[in-house]
């Protein structure tokens, strides 16, 4: 019976895979045989309840598209000990309304230059301090029952230098070579260096790193100890594949595909969006299908939204199911800054014409820095210049610009291109850490309402939300990483502080910031969830407020009409937009008319329409 179904689903992917596969791998024709027996394998040995989970959501393939699933990204370490710790925290996950957690990485990383667990030195084995892949297993099993989803990254540009290949490959075995870049001299290192940009031109300067002991360079995107693997050899492709399956097995329900534009490098291009990388990506996605369809793929594709939306597929040859909202997000944070939401609201135009088929993931923040991908052409016809804006957006959320009550870091400030990232948690930007620090109440008022806003802001859009563990709390920066040697350098740790249970414990005490924004947070949730308006399938738009300071949106669906108004200058303001009828602002429990709306200094509102104009 099992096979059948294996062989039925094969049978329905298995041209096109191939084609696929043979225009990747000269001679691929012999070597396919193997990729089919590798799915084969991991499909046998895949559990009676995942298959029985997977055939329930081939049936319902729309089972993640709806307005209830809300997600927390975490890690493991910092907010439960190991996964044993998560397990039991489980209670308060669902206390905060979440039903999917994404646990940052969590396999086997060496000590030092890890990367945050980003260079994985074995894809079979967990991090001995996490845990073990039975404890993977055991934790999913237990989301399962409480009806949570998993999600975990895949790390597949790139392995450590500690894995046991680049191991084998730095005493000189060719065949391990191979399945990295290696070359004798600087010859071609340096024509990729001429077309190939820096990710990291300050933390880690260059594409390539000499390896004295083999006297060779090998290739290294990221950081030198995270070795880029070479997708040309079909014995990467293969076995990587065979970890993503071996993970999907312990019951992962998304798998998140890290840095996937990276994957495939040729000479004279930038290494970037190559057309083999979408191959690959859709090869993924029909190994899913026919492997664990019960499986999601999320690419983590931070690049405009031209470079994004290309991750979707076509409908006829789907890649991901869900990619970031990267564009929305550091949008919103330029929104914070200026105080002006023109282009905000002009980026919401972008993403509600796109087809609604297409899923989000929504966030403020994340474990990773805020890159300014804004667009510059469009800001250039309001005379705002790339360089000088990226350098007021610098200031502004380092706290140096007159006002401004963020309190964020920089990260890999390039001197040259006067580029610098932004770090800090969603709480700290928003003013609460300065605020509590200078103990005034006026500026923390302010500052918690627009941390409550801009998650409004988030639940708003049409996708799922992705929470950052620690902001249902309002957790500040940690700043004690930059006494951490093997941290120090890397300023993203200034948000990837412990999680503190003694602050989420006065998430119960009345009026603490923990719990405004606590019970805020699950208030706004429990409202998104109830309300079919905020489904993805719900017609989106934005209306004029004639106020710079005041952005709305419009969601529409079947007899619900939902205006969502948020207010980002520190003022208060009126949002003109003249609409007929009754509302009743969802939030407040007041009844007020759609025409002049006052809108409290960085405050939001849900205003469900109840009654027609007559
Ligand atoms: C992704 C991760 C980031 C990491 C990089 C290299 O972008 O989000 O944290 O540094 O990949 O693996």
């Amino acid at each position: 019976m099992d096979e059948t179904i294996f062989e039925g689903r094969l049978k329905k992917h298995y041209e096109e895979l191939k084609w696929l596969y043979c225009e990747l791998y000269e001679g691929g024709q012999e070597h396919f045989g193997r990729l089919v027996e590798i799915l084969r394998a991991r499909f046998e040995e895949r559990s009676a309840s995942l298959k029985k989970l997977d055939s329930a959501r081939a049936e319902n393939p729309l089972w993640y598209k709806k307005n209830d699933m809300a997600g927390m990204m975490l890690y493991v370490d910092a907010f439960a000990g190991n996964l044993k710790g998560v397990k039991e925290k489980l209670g308060y996950i669902e206390e905060c309304g979440i039903n999917c957690i994404h646990l940052m990485p969590l396999l086997d990383s060496p000590e030092t230059n890890n990367d945050g667990g980003y260079a994985v030195s074995d894809f079979t084995k967990v991090k001995p301090s996490l845990g073990t892949m039975g404890d993977l297993a055991e934790l999913a099993a237990e989301c399962h029952r409480r009806d949570i989803n998993i999600c975990l990254d895949f790390v597949m540009n790139h392995t450590s230098d500690e894995h046991e290949w680049a191991r084998r490959a730095r005493v000189g075995e060719k065949e391990y070579q191979d399945r990295y870049f290696f070359y004798d001299d600087y010859e071609i290192p340096s024509r990729f260096e001429e077309t190939c940009p820096q990710v990291f031109p300050t933390t880690a300067p260059g594409n390539f790193t000499w390896l004295e002991e083999t006297k060779k360079f090998v290739m290294t995107t990221f950081y030198p100890y995270q070795w880029d693997l070479n997708y040309w050899n079909p014995v990467v492709f293969h076995t990587m594949v065979d970890h993503l399956l071996n993970l999907m097995n312990q019951g992962i329900d998304i798998i998140r595909i890290d840095a996937v534009p990276y994957i495939w490098k040729r000479l004279g291009t930038n290494c970037r969006n190559l057309p083999e990388v979408h191959n690959i990506v859709r090869m993924l996605r029909m190994i899913c299908e026919i492997t664990c369809p019960g499986v999601l793929l999320l690419g983590e594709v931070v690049m405009e939204p031209a470079r994004v939306v290309p991750y979707f597929g076509t409908v006829e040859k789907p890649e991901c199911h869900m990619l970031y909202n990267v564009t929305t997000m550091a949008t919103t944070w330029h929104t914070v800054a200026t105080g002006d939401v023109s282009l905000l609201k002009r980026q919401m135009e972008i993403v509600n014409a796109l087809p609604g088929e297409y899923v989000f993931l929504n966030y403020l923040r994340c474990h990773d820095d805020i890159g300014w991908g804004l667009e510059y052409e469009w800001l250039k016809g309001k005379l705002i210049d790339e360089t000088a804006h990226k350098r007021f957006l610098s200031d502004y959320f380092t706290g140096h610009y007159y006002g401004s009550w963020a309190r964020g870091e920089l990260y890999n400030d390039d001197p040259a291109s006067g580029d610098a990232r932004l770090c800090g948690t969603t709480a700290s930007l928003c003013g609460i850490e300065a605020a509590l620090n200078r103990q005034d109440e006026d500026a923390l008022s302010l500052s918690v309402r627009l941390d409550l806003t801009l998650h409004g802001y988030m639940l708003t859009q049409s996708g799922i939300p992705m929470f950052y563990s620690g902001d249902e709390i309002g957790q500040r920066n940690d700043y004690s990483y930059k006494d951490d040697e093997k941290k120090a350098a890397d300023s993203r740790y200034v948000h990837r502080g412990e999680f503190l249970w003694d602050d989420a414990a006065l998430r119960k005490e009345a009026g603490t910031v923990q719990n405004r924004l606590f019970d805020g947070i699950k208030k706004l949730l429990k409202i998104r969830k109830g309300h079919r308006v905020f489904l993805n399938a719900a017609a989106v738009s934005t209306r004029e407020t004639y106020d710079v300071g005041v952005l709305c949106m419009v969601r529409e669906y079947e007899a619900e009409t939902l205006i969502a108004l948020f207010n980002f200058s520190r003022e208060n303001r009126t949002a003109w937009i003249n609409e007929e009828g009754l509302y009743k602002d969802l939030l407040s429990g007041e009844t007020l008319e759609a025409k002049g709306v006052l809108m409290p200094a960085c405050g939001m509102r849900w205003l469900l329409k109840i009654e027609s104009a007559v």
